[in-house]
C-alpha cells in the first residue's frame, strides 16, 4: 500500500502496533535497486511490519548537488516494495516534511565532521533531521541503513542514542554488482566508459584489504593503495581516509591501524559523485585482485 498522507501512516503504523506487531523501517530517496532490497529483506527477518519511505529530500543536498535530477522512480519502486512483501510505500511530498515555516534541525557532531561531511556542508544535518522526522512519523522498533553509506549509517545510530531515540540502527553490509561496483541509485547516471572506471574505487579497496590480510598496518601505506588505484579511474577525489570504524576519526598516515579500519573514497567519475568503503578486518575484498 502507498501512502502520501502522515496522519494515514501513522494511524497503519499505530493499529499494527495494537495487533502485537513489530515495526520495521526502511528510508530510501528511491529509485530503488537491489542494495535497497537487501535492506527491506532484512528488515522483514527483524519486524513484523515494514515500512519503506521514499522522499528525495531537499535539506541534504547542497546547491550545486543533484537534486533536481535525481531519479524518481515511485511507480517501480512501488511495484518492487510489493514484490520483496513491503506493508507500506510512504511517499510524501515534501510540505508534509517541510511545512512552510519550518526551522528546527538535527544538529550533528563529530561523528559527521570528517570524510562526506568536510566535503558537503549541511549534508549530515539534513539527513539527520529528515530521518528523525520519519523516526517520529513511523515509530519503528528497528531501522535499517546501507554500509555503503558508513558515515551516515554511524552519524544516524549516534543520533538516535544521543536523542535517547528508542530504535534498534542495523547496519548492513554493501550490496555489490557481480564485478564489485557498489550499487547506487547514482551508477545510472554514468556512461559505459565511466562504469568502467568507477570500477577502480572497488578495485583500490580490494588492494587494501589483501595488504591488511597480509599484515599490512601502517594507515599510509594502506591509503595509498587505494589512491592509485581511485586516482587512474578518478575525474575528481574528494577524500581516499583511513579512519576510527565507530568514530570516523580520521587516522593519521604515520599511524597504525588496529583490528578493524574504515577504508572510505568519494570521487567524481565524470560528473557523477561516488562512494564506497571497507571495514578491514571485517569485509572482504569487493574485487579479486593480488596481493
Ligand atoms: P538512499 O541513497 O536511497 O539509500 C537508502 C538506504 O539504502 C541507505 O541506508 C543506503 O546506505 C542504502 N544503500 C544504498 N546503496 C546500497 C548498497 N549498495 N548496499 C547496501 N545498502 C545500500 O541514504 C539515503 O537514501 C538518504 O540519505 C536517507 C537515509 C533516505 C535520508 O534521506
Amino acid at each position: 500500500m502507498v501512502l502520501h498522507d502522515p496522519v494515514a501512516l501513522r494511524a497503519m503504523c499505530d493499529h499494527a502496533r495494537s495487533e502485537g506487531r513489530r515495526v520495521g523501517f526502511v528510508p530510501t530517496m528511491g529509485a530503488l535497486h537491489d542494495g535497497h532490497l537487501a535492506l527491506v529483506r532484512e528488515a522483514r527477518s527483524r519486524a513484523t511490519f515494514v515500512v519503506v519511505s521514499v522522499f528525495v529530500n531537499p535539506t541534504q543536498f547542497g546547491p550545486a548537488e543533484d537534486f533536481s535530477r535525481y531519479p524518481r522512480t515511485l511507480e517501480s519502486d512501488c511495484a518492487r516494495c510489493a514484490e520483496a512483501l513491503v506493508d507500506v510505500v510512504f511517499a510524501p511530498e515534501k510540505d508534509v516534511i517541510y511545512a512552510p515555516g519550518d526551522e528546527t534541525r538535527v544538529r550533528v557532531g563529530d561523528t559527521a565532521a570528517a570524510l562526506c561531511g568536510a566535503h558537503r556542508p549541511g549534508h549530515f544535518e539534513g539527513v539527520c533531521t529528515v530521518v528523525a522526522k520519519l523516526f517520529a512519523l513511523v515509530g519503528p522498533a528497528v531501522a535499517v541503513f546501507g554500509r555503503k553509506d558508513y558515515q551516515q549509517y554511524r552519524v544516524i545510530d549516534r543520533m538516535t542514542r544521543d536523542l535517547a531515540m528508542p530504535i534498534e540502527v542495523v547496519g548492513l553490509r554493501t550490496v555489490r554488482e557481480p564485478d564489485g561496483l557498489a550499487l547506487s541509485s547514482r551508477n545510472a547516471y554514468l556512461s559505459a566508459g565511466e562504469r568502467t572506471r568507477a570500477l577502480g574505487l572497488a578495485r583500490g579497496l580490494s588492494h587494501a584489504v589483501r595488504a591488511f590480510e597480509s599484515g599490512a598496518r601502517n594507515a599510509g601505506h594502506l591509503r595509498s593503495l587505494v589512491l592509485a588505484e581511485v586516482t587512474r579511474a578518478a575525474t575528481l577525489i574528494d577524500y581516499v581516509t583511513v579512519a576510527d570504524p565507530d568514530t570516523v576519526r580520521p587516522i593519521f598516515d604515520a599511524d597504525c591501524i588496529g583490528e578493524r579500519a574504515l577504508v572510505a573514497v568519494a570521487a567524481r567519475i565524470g560528473a557523477t559523485r561516488l562512494i564506497d568503503n571497507v571495514v578491514l578486518g571485517e569485509d572482504p575484498a569487493p574485487i579479486e585482485v593480488c596481493a
